[in-house]
């Protein structure tokens, strides 16, 4: 037998220095090996080999194409115990069964509804907010999309419960961020932290007020009652002082109660599966959006005329109405300045699949048990694919443009079975909650505040990101 050959990558003497240097600083560490060996690099971190895939080609691959001979890495063990078997953490044949279940939910049609719980949670985030004040925008972003997420999963049912929801949440993604961390397994071992017994809270109370919700829809259907669609749930004027008008929507734990495919013979889904799925969908459904919209509001703090023609653009099309759905189509910019925002930071900045049986890529053989890693971040900042890719400019996103990039050199949702099953939601709720936030306010970055990454699942601001708020009226 040959030996293996590797694809080149950085090698050194010293144990664990490139995973030191990993740990300290991983964007850096994965963009330095990307610039300096190519399309495909190898390296090891302890005993485990890696490669890194710097090429739209063969993350098609591995996401779309050969997308069964992998399977999501080790890290998600840790998260099933949060998440159980939902879409983010289950795989293979259960995953498939269960993302065809959900994935028409999530269609743009069916979750038109949800705008206006996005606008008038906005809406009603700002008027708390003051001229000339200073705030942290990523704390009230996590806020207001943790609010979105619940209010559309669980209806107006839950408005009694709408805070302590909120909180449990956050309380729930801090516990899953920190276990995520280097030895942060550790923190399970010792069941009298503090920070256990928070979240062993909070996720009871979750749990609760979710099989509480599941055991209604299922009451009223057995006796027959009339769902949501034909029952007043959301009085518009609650937030906006305007004389009622009513509209009807569903809630997603509804939708998904109901949901089945009877062609491919799958039934509706049990309690703990419908709680799993919905677990997955609050955790996995607002930090994501909410660094998303803090990135793009320091970029245009950053960037003045983007923000001027931003703003031009919410003034023409919306005047001084609250933007709807239907408006999105027209607020081309925005939608511009959101994706380009979405590539210098991608809110999901790797992905990592453990390769099942041995894979072929180009004159490689990647060896079963290896992990790929397929970094958003690097990809989105290559200059084959992006002139100037450090710079902010939205106006790269030309139809043309789009027709003709890789479908994978700009992928901040994945791609594939795997990929986000939220995107319709994530691109509905980025582009209306810009556009309600800017029409009323510009932002400038507090000078003495530091602004750096801190990649764990997602990209967050590491230090918050502190905004000093002008009115625009
Ligand atoms: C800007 C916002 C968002 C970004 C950038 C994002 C990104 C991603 C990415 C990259 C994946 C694939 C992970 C992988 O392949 O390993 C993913 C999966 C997922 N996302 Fe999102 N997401 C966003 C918002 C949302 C929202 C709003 C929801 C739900 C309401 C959601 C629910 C999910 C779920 C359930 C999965 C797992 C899908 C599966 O494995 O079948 N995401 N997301």
């Amino acid at each position: 037998m040959t030996p293996l050959e590797y694809p080149p990558g950085p090698h050194s003497i010293l144990p664990n220095k490139l995973f030191r240097q990993f740990m300290r600083d991983p964007i850096k560490t994965l963009t330095d090996i990307a610039n300096t060996y190519g399309n495909i690099c190898h390296f090891k971190f302890g005993r485990q080999h890696i490669y890194l895939l710097n090429n739209p080609d063969y993350i098609e691959g591995i996401l779309i194409r050969d997308h069964k001979n992998f399977v999501k890495s080790r890290g998600l063990q840790v998260s099933k115990r949060l998440l159980g078997e939902g879409l983010v953490t289950s795989e293979g044949e259960y995953h498939d069964r269960q993302r065809r279940l959900i994935q028409p939910t999530f269609h743009p049609n069916r979750i038109k509804g949800y705008g206006d719980i996005m606008t008038s949670h906005a809406e009603r985030m700002q008027e708390r907010w003051e001229d000339g004040s200073t705030l942290d925008i990523h704390k009230e972003m996590m806020h207001v999309t943790s609010e979105i997420i619940s209010k559309a999963v669980l209806g107006s049912d839950i408005k009694a419960k709408e805070d302590e929801v909120g909180v449990a949440l956050q309380t729930c993604m801090e516990y899953f961020n920190r276990l995520q961390m280097p030895f942060g397994e550790l923190i399970e071992k010792i069941p009298i932290l503090p920070i256990n017994k928070g979240y062993q809270s909070a996720k009871k109370k979750l749990d609760s007020i979710v099989y509480y919700m599941i055991k209604e829809h299922r009451d009223n259907e057995s006796k027959g009652v009339c769902h949501k669609e034909d029952r007043e749930i959301w009085p518009k004027d609650r937030y906006l002082n305007k004389p009622t008008d009513v509209m009807a929507i569903q809630d997603l734990l509804y939708t998904l109660t109901q949901a089945q495919d009877t062609e491919a013979g799958i039934g509706r889904m049990t309690d703990l599966q419908l709680k799993d799925e919905v677990m997955t969908i609050f955790l996995a459904g607002h930090e994501t959006t909410s660094n998303a919209l803090t990135w793009t509001f320091y970029l245009l703090s950053q960037h003045p005329t983007v923000d001027d023609r931003l703003y031009a653009e919410l003034s023409s099309v919306l005047g001084d109405r609250i933007p709807t759905v239907e408006d999105i189509p027209k607020l081309e910019y925005t939608e511009k300045v959101f994706r380009e925002s979405m590539r210098l930071y991608p809110p999901a900045w790797t992905l990592g699949r453990r390769v099942i049986n041995d894979y072929k890529v180009d004159k490689y053989v990647i060896p079963a048990g290896s992990i790929v890693l397929m970094s958003q971040y690097v990809m989105h900042h290559d200059s084959r694919y992006f002139s100037d890719p450090d710079v902010f400019y939205p106006d790269r996103w030309t139809k043309e443009a789009r027709l003709h990039l890789p479908r994978f050199s700009y992928f901040p949702f994945g791609g594939g079975i795997r990929g986000c099953v939220g995107e319709p939601f994530a691109w509905m709720e980025g582009i209306l909650l810009l556009a309600t936030i800017c029409r009323h306010w510009k932002m400038h970055h507090d000078r003495d505040h530091k602004v750096g990454l801190k990649p764990l699942i997602t990209l967050r601001p590491k230090y918050g990101m502190r905004m000093k708020l002008e009115s625009r009226v």
